[in-house]
């Protein structure tokens, strides 16, 4: 089980009830440390902190719909080793963007991030995608869709090679001897690719896990090959069991042609569980939640233009949903509207109904959701969820104290963790 923060280290909810107390948490580690906590005594795999590097202003070509809405995100990285430091065995993983973060800079962070927290950082790799997001970094425009995921297959070879420069045993610490480490187990790396160059070696030690666990969420051909090729864990919000099922299949044939095992990488689904104390309260709690999203078709064309890259603000609701083929968004998701939008459903009604944080809906009481999650997995045979609700103080307790002792009373997750590392922690279950 994992938790995505679909804001990252941003604001959630400050205008809804539940949210807590918004104005002292804004920047400040507190909510994400508690929630840290408590899905450790849940005994989740990690945390998975979105990010990015825009005030979007696709939507109307203005800023003014994210800021009104309060759509802000600090730097993920620093809340890492504040989470770490109130936890002991949750993985913790940060977004970095391979197209932007030069890879001799993520290497040596994430190798310190591995010290700083005992072995239980991971890095989700994207490609990013919107235009101002390259600005913000120097570019002109972004790059091409297929070309960043080139680019990030070589970024992430570099990123590798900068933690093997160290030989294991390099650091001797012998003060006999007068040696901290010995000179010839450090290597440079002489990394000359198409897109990136490094002289190396890094100038950190080795981390407890050496390689921090590797995520990604690609789910166009390109980014799955991605994924294939490094990820211990990816996540997905392809639509539906059945495909589901198809992602399952398609990653493990790839990672067998990478040389890799189906069970090297572990595969969570998007989900947004609704639980109530009954099955009629949580369909009635889902019921009034769909109709505030309904109402809400501003924030819906706001995400959409977000993803997609295209203002929706031009386009009239009311019409069928416009082509969205000339996307350099999120390339699947954009499929995934393209999809919903079939039988000449207007942008109004694909708006309304679909939102990009689920796999499957998931809406009962803890023991019907737990059922529904037990079936949809030995359907699709992945290996877990990956929860996107947004994390207010309710929602932790109601999956971490709800949701999570039913899910273990039906031996569906951990009773523990047996090892130290994150990565060891997430194979071993
Ligand atoms: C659960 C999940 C988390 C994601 N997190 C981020 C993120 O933090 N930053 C980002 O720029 N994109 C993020 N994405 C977008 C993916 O990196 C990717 O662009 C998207 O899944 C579409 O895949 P594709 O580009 O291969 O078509 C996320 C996607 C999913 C499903």
């Amino acid at each position: 089980m994992g938790w995505f923060l679909g804001l990252g280290f941003g604001v959630y909810g400050w205008n809804q009830t539940w949210s807590g107390n918004v104005p002292a948490d804004v920047g400040r580690p507190g909510l994400f440390a508690d929630m840290a906590a408590s899905l450790e005594r849940a005994g989740f795999d990690y945390m998975m902190l979105e990010d990015s590097s825009v005030v979007p202003d696709v939507y109307g070509g203005s800023m003014e719909h994210s800021l009104r809405t309060g759509i802000v995100r600090f730097d993920p990285v620093p809340l890492v080793p504040l989470l770490a430091s109130r936890t002991s065995r949750i993985g913790i993983i940060a977004t970095v963007a391979t197209t932007f973060y030069p890879p001799f800079l993520a290497a040596r962070l994430f190798s310190t991030l591995d010290h700083v927290t005992k072995g239980r950082v991971g890095i989700n790799l994207v490609t990013a995608s919107p235009h101002a997001a390259a600005q913000n970094y120097g570019l002109d425009k972004h790059v091409e869709h297929d070309l960043r995921y080139t680019m990030a297959a070589e970024w992430m070879q570099l990123v590798g090679e900068l933690w093997d420069s160290w030989e294991d045993g390099a650091l001797r610490m012998d003060e006999a001897a007068g040696v901290f480490v010995d000179h010839e187990k450090v290597h440079p790396v002489h990394f000359e690719g198409r897109f990136h160059r490094s002289r190396g070696p890094l100038n950190t030690l080795p981390g407890p896990q050496r390689r921090p666990v590797v995520c990604q969420a690609g789910g166009s051909p390109a980014g799955r090959e991605l994924a294939a090729a490094h990820a211990d864990t990816v996540v997905s919000a392809v639509v539906g069991v059945e495909a589901m099922k198809e992602y399952r299949e398609d990653m493990s044939r790839r990672a067998i042609a990478h040389g890799r095992g189906p069970e090297d990488i572990k595969i969570l689904f998007l989900v947004d569980p609704v639980l109530g104390d009954t099955d009629r309260a949580a369909r009635e709690r889902k019921q009034r939640r769909e109709e505030a999203h309904a109402a809400n078709l501003e924030g819906a064309l706001a995400g959409m233009s977000y993803v997609s890259g295209m203002d929706f603000s031009k386009f009239d609701p009311d019409a069928p949903l416009p082509d969205m083929s000339g996307s350099n968004g999120h390339q699947s998701t954009v499929a995934d509207y393209a999809k919903a939008g079939g039988g000449g459903r207007t942008l109004r009604e694909v708006a309304a109904t679909r939102r990009v944080v689920e796999s499957i809906e998931l809406v009962g009481s803890a023991e019907t959701v737990a059922a529904q999650m037990q079936e949809a997995m030995e359907y699709a045979g992945g290996d877990g969820f990956l929860i996107g609700s947004a994390p207010t103080r309710r929602t932790i307790a109601e999956i971490a104290d709800g949701l999570a002792p039913v899910l273990r009373r039906r031996g569906l997750i951990r009773d523990g963790y047996p090892h130290d590392s994150f990565r060891e922690n997430l194979l071993a279950y």
